[in-house]
């Protein structure tokens, strides 16, 4: 018995009967699949399709047609043939209907679920081959409809596709992208188009007898790969491989972060945030890092429109950027718009117990470095609170940078004043009376944001510069107003892409405003901290 499923109609309304069901499909993604072999088959062409209004229990071969104002749950069937299961390493299922508003979905009777609850699929990866039969399969799914038009309209043909991918097939869809690193370790996040066991293989470079490592993730579609480096081995080359029957698919070699090169008195680590919704804009600001040669890269958060619509991560954030996250260690920081997607601690390694850890912190080098979920509470006798005294007041590292989401000192009209003189808006509240004070009160560097869409840098009397960097591809923005009503401490906004380069050497640490072009719009030197 398939449950009735009312939210979709509303969500379907009218789309479905104003024209012939779109397919949802994404566009053909240059990550997904090696371009020389074939391409993968859709089991659903040729299908025949049947229709139960009455939740299952009669079917006929005509969709229903829908009156005006009518709305119409309805159980879809569709009966297809394999010849041979076994090849299949997976498949990928897109209903051709808005995003997730097929519920109930069974193939012979089986029910499966999208991968992750509470995110939102264009495509349904990772549908267990295991299901199908040799022979004829059902694949059935529910959904709602809505007819918002003047005159009854008949359901669309159908859309749907089952795509059954092969060894040939198998790809790596998202990274692989390197994330924390320490003085024993180096961590690797990427995700698979098929659940599959992924094997890193990393081989030491310049150290004579070291053996290679292999470390092996479970079949998945996520992989989290942590590797401990061998005693004495610095520098290792690193691939991803899965193998499915005699089909091999590798990443390129790519070279694991080196510990020596932040321990050695030097240290240039980069800054930036929201990049989202612009993808060609987030692209040239990622290669622009890359080009810089960062050892690591803190990216302050909103990558994505909607951190619950899957697919954003890889076409948003992950896709464009894919060379620099393969070669640039992130270390991430949460925002608004990640929306707490289940997929975001599963998509980066932070330098936490289990890598998932969205407030955590590192000392890098001579930096302490501290990322913060800016939009959870830090009052006082918090537990958060309690962490983020302790980490600062244990501290000798010659520099300290927070990196929160949500800035304290901004010139946009969100960090505006009420009439009582304090923030209107309660995270920038805790931002100025909570967080800039511990930063003060340990001797901190700076505190560096996003949220804002552009570069702002503020220097307030207690001496920690609070910096905007906002700037890596979403759309620009710019200060509410004209004069420094909202932020005193402003020293100037600018709305262009760009990062910021931070190079320690010493106990000198130099902050440089760069564009896609090379264009160094602002400096900023700061002398190591007196440790109190
Ligand atoms: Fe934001």
């Amino acid at each position: 018995m398939h449950k009735r499923s009312v939210t979709p109609l509303l969500v379907l309304a009218a789309a479905l009967l104003a024209a012939p069901l779109a397919c949802t499909q994404a566009p053909a993604d240059p990550l997904k699949g090696a371009t020389s072999q074939p391409p993968p088959v859709d089991l659903l062409e040729g299908a025949t399709w049947s229709y139960s209004t009455d939740d299952g229990k009669t079917f006929s071969a005509e969709g229903p047609t829908v009156d005006p104002g009518e709305k119409v749950v309805i159980v879809a069937a569709a009966k297809f043939d394999v010849a041979d299961p076994a090849p299949i390493a997976g498949l990928t299922l897109t209903t051709g209907l808005s995003p997730q508003v097929a519920t109930d979905l069974s193939l012979n009777g089986k029910p499966f679920a999208p991968p992750l609850k509470e995110m939102t699929y264009r495509e349904i990866p990772g549908v267990d081959p295991a299901l199908l039969v040799s022979g004829p399969n059902v694949l059935t799914m529910t959904f709602g409809i809505m007819n918002g038009h003047d005159e009854a309209r008949p359901l669309p043909p159908m859309t749907t596709t089952l795509i059954a991918l092969k060894g040939e097939n198998v790809a790596f869809q998202t990274g692989p992208a390197l994330g924390y690193f320490d003085a024993e370790h180096f961590t690797v996040t990427c995700r698979t188009n098929v659940p599959i066991a992924v094997t890193l293989r990393a081989r030491p470079i310049d150290a004579k007898g070291a053996a290679e490592i292999l470390v092996a993730s479970d079949k998945a579609l996520m992989h989290r790969v942590k590797v401990k480096r061998a005693q004495g081995v610095d520098a290792y080359e690193f691939r991803l491989e899965a193998a499915f029957g005699k089909a091999v698919t590798t990443t390129d070699w790519l070279m694991a972060p080196r510990w020596s090169d932040v321990t050695d008195g030097t240290m240039r680590f980069a800054a930036a945030a929201d990049s989202r919704t612009i993808p060609h804009q987030w692209r040239a600001v990622s290669l622009a890092i890359a080009a810089a040669k960062p050892q690591l890269l803190v990216f302050a958060g909103d990558m994505v429109t909607a951190g619950r619509s899957d697919w954003e991560w890889d076409e948003q954030y992950f896709g464009p950027a894919k060379e620099m996250l393969a070669t640039v260690p992130t270390y991430a920081v949460i925002g608004n718009h990640e929306e707490e997607a289940p997929v975001y601690p599963e998509l980066f390694y932070t330098p936490t117990p289990d890598g998932r850890g969205k407030n955590w912190s590192q000392q890098v080098g001579d930096v302490l470095l501290i990322g913060i979920v800016g939009h959870t509470s830090f009052a006082p006798g918090t537990d958060n609170h309690k962490w983020l005294e302790r980490t600062l007041a244990e501290s000798k590292a010659k520099f300290i940078f927070l990196f929160n989401h949500y800035p304290g000192w901004s010139s946009r009209g969100t960090t505006a004043l009420n009439e009582q003189g304090v923030p209107r808006d309660k995270i920038t509240h805790q931002s100025r009376t909570i967080l800039m004070p511990l930063l003060e009160k340990y001797n901190a560097t700076a505190y560096v944001a996003g949220h804002h869409h552009y570069y702002e840098r503020s220097e307030p009397a207690a001496g920690v510069t609070s910096i905007i960097t906002g700037g890596a591809g979403a759309p620009m923005s710019s200060r509410s107003q004209p004069d420094l009503t909202n932020n005193p401490h402003s020293k100037g906004v600018v709305s262009r892409l760009h990062f910021c380069l931070f190079e320690v050497s010493g106990d000198t640490c130099t902050m440089k405003v760069i564009t896609p072009d090379g264009e160094v719009f602002d400096t900023r030197t700061w002398q190591a901290r007196e440790v109190k």
